[in-house]
């Protein structure tokens, strides 16, 4: 077993076969947190999380939180007083040789993680997964386990085609669905497979993910952004433009928050009609929308010329590397083939529990349950701005995992600065505008909700609080 800590920065190692012993999980967890103490990370003074939240935060048994507590405690690198719960003690760190005379940056993991991309990952949902898990290794037969079909499983690729009609409006069956290792595989994928189609062009948003447009500049494609406006991306310029594909986040633009306005969805698809174009439609997050129905997915307008790629990295989390595209029946031949020439990076067992989770009904129960915990967080994050930076605005909270923070002009650089000296990893918005995306600079930083574990939550705002002007 491995986990880290995420909050304190703390990394819990344990030793092969140390996984199986209580002692041994007690051992690696008093060595770490010693190490951290020592080494500075852990600051004298700081509070620890109670035993039950870390227990949890850890998937670890609560008396063996307990248990490294008191070892340290006994040891002198904590205290534990009445009332004050336990805490890293006076002096436990020796004083370096010539304290420096002004604050410095510490380095190593933020206290603090409110950057995008994230969901909470301690609110991964261990137990249901690990019943899917047996429940689908038992019925597997044995073919489940040899080199399978190229584009998954059918057993995750019809509960998902049933999910995806329901959930967000996919007109799909399983033979159009093609399981990959998260969105960027699928999109790295479709990547190749339009350069060989001798496509040159990709029309995508003026701000997203960087990583996004270099993995399609390394298939040997351009990317050129649409304009933004206060209606959120404009696909007008779509009619104009040399591109025959386009690269969208339909339901939530990323990370502006907003939706792709209702004249501009009808407008793409009868672009790509027209055009002979096609959609690459990312439905990231699309299962978190809080104040009404989510937006349906773009791909059920026009089946033939959207291509749909949704993943698990945000309702899951994006260690499973689970993705899936629902594509047009040409398409799909041709990415199938390119899938299965290059190695195919999905584990059966994997998709077996996945689709086991989907159809048990697990994964509507834990969506239904994050959204609830999102939008409380969500409502924490408006109601403490309201009260503690009046000054800033919060917008495209109506859905997803992140919030947009417009700050006053010219202080998005010294905020994500002031918010790395407190130990609060932080973005600002300006890493997510396209280099040649017409629209102006905004101060703004780009704020992750939905990444601390529950227990750390309250701190992050307060982190958040403190260093926003
Ligand atoms: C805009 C956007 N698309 C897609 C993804 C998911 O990528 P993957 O499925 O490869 O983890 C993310 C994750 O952060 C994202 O922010």
């Amino acid at each position: 077993m491995e986990d880290s800590w995420a909050t304190l920065g703390v990394d819990l190692h344990l030793e092969r076969g140390d996984e199986a012993t209580r002692s041994g999980v007690r051992k690696g967890l008093t060595d770490a947190l010693r190490e951290a103490v020592r080494g500075g990370r852990l600051a004298p003074g700081t509070r620890l999380p109670s035993s039950r939240s870390l227990a949890v935060d850890l998937g670890i048994a609560r008396n063996t939180v307990a248990d490294a507590y008191a070892d340290l405690v006994a040891e002198g690198w904590l205290t534990a007083r009445q009332g004050s719960g336990t805490r890293v003690a006076d002096r436990a760190v020796p004083r370096p040789a010539a304290a420096p005379a002004r604050p410095r940056r510490v380095s190593g993991a933020p206290t603090y993680n409110l950057m995008p991309g994230t969901p909470d990952l301690a609110s991964f949902p261990r137990a249901e997964w690990l019943k899917a898990a047996r429940r689908a290794l038992s019925a597997a037969p044995n073919d489940a386990l040899g080199y399978g079909d190229p584009r998954g499983r059918i057993e995750l690729r019809t509960a998902l085609a049933d999910y995806l009609s329901r959930a967000r409006g996919v007109h799909t069956d399983p033979d159009r669905i093609v399981i990959c290792a998260g969105f960027v595989h699928g999109l790295q994928l479709l990547g190749g497979v339009l350069r060989a189609r001798r496509l040159r062009d990709v029309a995508v948003e003026s701000y997203g993910l960087d990583a996004h447009w270099e993995l399609l500049k390394r298939a040997g494609l351009r990317t050129s952004p649409l304009p933004f406006d206060e209606l959120g991306t404009s696909t007008a310029e779509l009619d104009t433009g040399s591109a025959k594909v386009a690269l969208l986040t339909p339901a939530h633009q990323f990370p502006m928050g907003v939706p792709l306005h209702p004249d501009r969805r009808a407008a793409a698809v009868d672009w790509a009609r027209r055009a002979g174009g096609l959609i690459l439609e990312d439905d990231y997050d699309g299962e978190f929308r809080y104040d009404r129905q989510p937006v349906g997915a773009l791909q059920g307008l026009d089946p033939d010329r959207v291509v749909y790629l949704g993943t698990a990295s945000k309702s899951l989390a994006p260690g499973l590397r689970l993705g899936w595209m629902v594509l047009p029946a040409p398409l799909a031949a041709e990415v199938v083939e390119a899938k299965g020439s290059s190695g195919w990076a999905c584990g059966a067992l994997d998709q077996l529990t996945l689709a086991e989770f989907i159809t048990s009904g697990a994964y509507d129960r834990h969506v239904r349950g994050a959204r609830l915990r999102y939008r409380r967080r969500r409502d924490q994050l408006v109601a403490a701005l309201a009260s503690r930076a009046p000054e800033v605005r919060a917008s495209g909270i109506a859905a997803g995992l992140h919030a947009v923070l417009e700050l006053p002009a010219g202080t998005e650089r010294s905020v994500v600065e002031a918010a790395s000296w407190q130990r609060l990893a932080l973005q600002g918005l300006d890493q997510f505008r396209h280099p040649a995306a017409r629209v102006a600079r905004r101060d703004a930083l780009v704020v992750g909700y939905g990444t601390p574990p529950d227990h750390a939550w309250a701190g992050a705002l307060e982190a958040l609080c403190g260093v926003l002007p």
